[in-house]
């Protein structure tokens, strides 16, 4: 099996190609760090433009590194949200008009289950597991039961888990995008010199917070001497990661508990999302998965961040269970892994 997979929710714009036996031909991904990084932050008109003016390069430069033609495709999948509308229309309309000029069916792809499906593309595992999903947009705890198939555990009330080591990275003077920075300043810094506080430590259920983690860095940062020091930053860097993955550490070691009562043939620890790349999270849940017999895994950090070769995974999974989408779907912007899920946040509108 072969399948073309197109990725356009964010400020990625990836294509890749991969077989029905995990194996990757192709995987291009194009950042547009370098247009959105004046704004300090991701501006969605100018990712929807910049998505538009590549995504055909990089499709015939997917097709040309896997060597195949797009007649030898079994279908083409591309994210159909939740993200960016103005990228996913991008994505969408690319992979339909692909699929209709081939005679190939289309996969719109929820782009959280594409992270979500990774650890099955680099590892293989068997449904049930547990899932630490950390993107810029979201955070939560799910069990993956099935293709298609989550029940959420637990969810960020406010922000995104990725969302806070930006802003952190932002109030330090370090740029964007934050993650990286932000790891990186915090391996020269002190975690014990500034305490910050653990969000829902010790709280019932395993819902994230971070708004006000961010908000007492943000009050540090404003008592400190100006501009900050190099080293000044470094502290409070590393102080702040040194918190989230202690406060996510809490959050999830409640998640196995509920996740081992409900599933107990469940074996694995799984993190994916843009924050799955940060090595102090990923100690942290490694030291948990030991405590609590559960093995950790995390797919390589190219395939954490956005990427379409898991776009073209999840497509793999639904193609072989009949899943196809009709040239009428819509782009969603938002898109809950969990419907059923409880609405969480001041506006009820988190998915
Ligand atoms: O999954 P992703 O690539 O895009 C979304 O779907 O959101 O995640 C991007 C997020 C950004 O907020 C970025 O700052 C964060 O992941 N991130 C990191 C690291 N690398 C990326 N956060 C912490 N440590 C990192 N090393
Ligand atoms: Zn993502």
């Amino acid at each position: 099996m072969l399948v073309l997979g197109i990725e356009t929710s964010c400020d990625e714009t990836a294509a890749a190609v991969v077989t029905g036996t995990r194996e990757i031909l192709a995987d291009v991904v194009l950042s547009q760090l370098d247009e959105h990084r004046p704004y300090g932050g991701i501006v969605p008109e100018i990712a929807a433009r910049s998505h538009l003016q590549h995504i055909d390069r990089l499709v015939a430069e997917a097709m040309k590194r896997a060597g195949i033609g797009f007649g030898e495709l079994d279908a083409v999948a591309a994210t159909g949200g939740p993200g960016l509308i103005g990228g996913v229309i991008v994505g969408v309309m690319t992979a339909k008009a692909l699929a209709l000029a081939a005679g190939k069916p289309f996969l719109a792809v929820n782009h959280l289950e594409g992270h979500a499906l990774t650890a099955r593309l680099t590892h293989g595992i068997d449904f049930p597991y547990l899932l630490l999903l950390a993107s810029g947009g979201h955070c939560q705890l799910l069990a993956v039961e099935g293709v298609g198939k989550y029940t959420r555990l637990g969810t960020t009330i406010d922000d995104a888990a990725g969302e806070a080591f930006d802003k952190v990275a932002k109030m330090t003077g370090l740029g964007y995008p934050g993650g990286p920075a932000v790891e990186k300043a915090a391996a020269t810094g002190d975690a014990r010199r500034f305490v910050l506080p653990r969000p829902m430590k010790g709280k019932p259920g395993c819902d994230f917070s971070f708004s006000g983690l961010k908000n007492a860095v943000r009050l540090l940062v404003e008592s400190l001497p100006r501009p900050l020091s190099e080293q000044d930053a470094a502290d409070v860097c590393a102080g702040f990661q040194a918190a989230v993955a202690d406060a996510v550490a809490d959050r999830v070691r409640r998640g196995i508990k509920d996740f081992k009562a409900r599933w107990p043939i469940g074996r694995h620890l799984v993190v994916a999302g843009g924050v799955a790349a940060n090595t102090a999270l990923r100690d942290t849940l490694i030291r948990i998965g030991s405590e609590t017999g559960l093995e950790f895994l995390a797919p390589p950090l190219k395939l954490c961040t956005d990427n379409a070769a898991m776009i073209a995974w999840a497509g793999v999974e639904r193609l072989r269970l009949g899943l196809v989408d009709q040239l009428d779907f819509a782009p969603r912007p938002r898109w809950p892994l969990d419907p059923h899920a409880k609405k969480v946040g001041f506006a009820g509108v988190k998915a």
